[in-house]
């Protein structure tokens, strides 16, 4: 069984597309796990950082993730040795809305079709609350949660957390794993490291009187600091690492903080 990896928060432009990209750059390119990266957006940027156009997938014979609800085989496209993609556009909104029975398990039901040839599929959701986000927890064994390290990202975490316990309440489907990865972390600023502190220290224990998620395993990394080196690369629609070793050789180490959080994520595989 492959390792299934959702990326979730409801709120945009935390990282989840981001962390997404890398990571699967990491585990294909880096550690060469056979990996499926899909577009869980109906937003389609990871589509457009893929370098294609959402635009070009609305035929019926194109892979969209937005076939799972017609309960068709999508064929992933190959972007690079052992990475596999499929992407999204604004068709998976629309899909989603339908009227389909058991629409919140077309996800996990799709990736059970298609599981045996990965090792890692990682899932980039949309940002909201809706059935794409159930499909996702329902569909993922782990949860990588990035959050945001100012005051108002830190706002609404628990009500956040509070609709995944809900989500494992009413299919009782208990997440293994929730790592939550602060994301865009200033340490000048001091509510930046304020709202750290609140993730290491409180967040824990406020998981913890959550009833359906006593048996989770639960996580905070390292933040992951803002660099503008990470903003350019997905400008550029490069793989973070590609943009490092062709333009910014002097960022390495940001390249390291992804390559750290993959081999955390990985300890799992090997469980
Ligand atoms: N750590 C970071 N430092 C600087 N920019 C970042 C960082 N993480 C993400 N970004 C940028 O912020 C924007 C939103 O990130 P994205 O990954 O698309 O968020 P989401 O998928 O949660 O909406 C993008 O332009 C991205 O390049
Ligand atoms: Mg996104």
């Amino acid at each position: 069984m492959a390792l299934r990896i959702g990326v979730i928060n409801q709120k945009g432009g935390v990282g989840k597309t981001t962390i997404s990209n890398a990571l699967a750059y990491e585990f294909a390119n880096q550690l060469g796990l056979k990996t499926l990266l899909i577009d869980f957006d109906p937003q389609a940027s990871q589509t457009i950082l893929m370098n294609l156009n959402p635009d070009d997938f609305s035929d019926s014979n194109q892979p969209n993730i937005s076939r799972i609800f017609e309960k068709e085989m999508i064929e992933p496209i190959n972007i690079i040795p052992n990475l596999d993609f499929i992407p999204s556009n604004t068709q998976l909104s629309r899909q989603s809305e339908k009227a389909v029975v058991g629409k919140d398990k077309m996800l996990e039901k799709f990736l059970k079709k298609i599981e045996s040839n990965y090792n890692v599929i990682i899932i980039d959701s949309n940002p909201s609350f809706s059935s794409l986000m159930t499909n996702v927890v329902l569909a993922s064994n782990i949860l990588v949660v990035p959050i945001g390290t100012s005051a108002l990202d830190e706002a609404g975490t628990h009500g956040f957390f509070q609709i995944i316990e809900e989500i494992a309440d009413v299919y009782e489907k208990i997440p293994e794993k929730i790592f939550v990865i602060p994301t865009k972390f200033d340490k000048r600023r001091r509510d930046d490291r304020e709202v750290l502190s609140i993730f290491k220290n409180e967040l824990p224990l406020y998981i913890k009187t959550l009833d359906n998620l006593q048996e989770t395993e639960f996580e905070v990394l390292n933040p992951i600091p803002e660099r503008a080196v990470i903003k350019d690369a997905s400008a550029s629609r490069m793989f973070l690492k590609e943009y490092i070793e062709t333009y910014e050789k002097a960022q390495r180490e940001v390249g390291l903080i992804f390559e750290e959080i993959a081999q955390k994520l990985i300890q799992e595989v090997a469980k």
